[in-house]
């Protein structure tokens, strides 16, 4: 079974239907609105940075099959430290690493009762790059990066992996909130110099669930950005 966050995101909506059609088992999570179609009938509202709803999400899941969790979940906030808003910052972090953190603690006991899990979070070259405006964003990645490498050793013998995929740039999502010309600017330092089909990911994603030896890595998929 899949379980994916923020299935009405760019990438989070992309793989909750490639999943779909390829017959997996899926429950999709959103956050404010339901999308519409036959394919989002099962699929629950969860505000991730609500424990409460994170842990009544996770009673209300089957502890027979084998779990994959695949965080896509997340938000950005643009501007300079000397100029940002407390609020709004420590909002970021709320969402992209504790929320993801609340998904993940909440679903780990399954998966150790199940003796296999596959955890998935989507980061972003931001954490180790620096990009301007970014400082709570690449802060809330890079944390990621560091809590995926404790929660590999507390659960390997459990056969339970988590990794990240330390995302570039891609078509969908995010993106299309950046202006046209620093969209420009970004696809020049691409060595494909396009930003990335989400396909890459689903793929990344399979790789990462056949992959048992696999775990507390973090898995750079930018085309070649420098
Ligand atoms: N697109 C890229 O190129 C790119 C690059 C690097 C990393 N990433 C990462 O990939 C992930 C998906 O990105 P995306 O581009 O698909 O972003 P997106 O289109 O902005 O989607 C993000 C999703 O997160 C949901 N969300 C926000 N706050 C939430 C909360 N408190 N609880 C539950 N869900 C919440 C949003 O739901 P609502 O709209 O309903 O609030 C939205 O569906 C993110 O973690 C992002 O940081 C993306």
């Amino acid at each position: 079974m899949i379980i994916i966050t923020g299935i009405n995101g760019g990438i989070g909506n992309y793989l909750f239907n490639s999943f779909y059609k390829s017959g997996e088992d899926i429950i999709g999570t959103y956050h404010l609105n339901k999308p519409e179609g036959e394919q989002y009938k099962n699929c629950i509202q969860l505000d991730i940075t609500d424990n409460n709803q994170v842990e009544s999400f996770s009673k209300s899941i089957s502890a027979e099959e084998k779990i994959t969790l695949i965080n896509c979940a997340g938000i950005s906030y643009n501007s300079f430290a000397h100029k940002s808003n407390v609020n709004e910052w420590a909002n970021v972090i709320n969402v992209n690493l504790t929320g993801t953190y609340n998904l993940i603690r909440a679903v780990l006991p399954l998966m150790r009762e199940q003796n296999y899990g596959r955890i998935i979070n989507l980061s972003s070259i931001v954490a180790q790059t620096g990009v301007l405006g970014t400082s709570a964003y690449a802060a809330s990645k890079a944390g990621l990066n560091g809590m995926i490498k404790s929660i590999a050793l507390e659960n390997a013998q459990k056969s339970i992996t988590i990794n990240n995929i330390n995302l570039g740039y891609f078509k969908v999502g995010m993106i299309n909130t950046v202006p046209k010309e620093i969209q420009e600017k970004i696809k020049s330092k691409i060595a494909f110099n396009e930003f990335g089909d989400p396909q890459n990911i689903f793929n990344t994603i399979q790789y990462i669930r056949d992959t048992a030896y696999l775990t507390g890595s973090c898995i750079d998929l930018n085309g070649g950005i420098v």
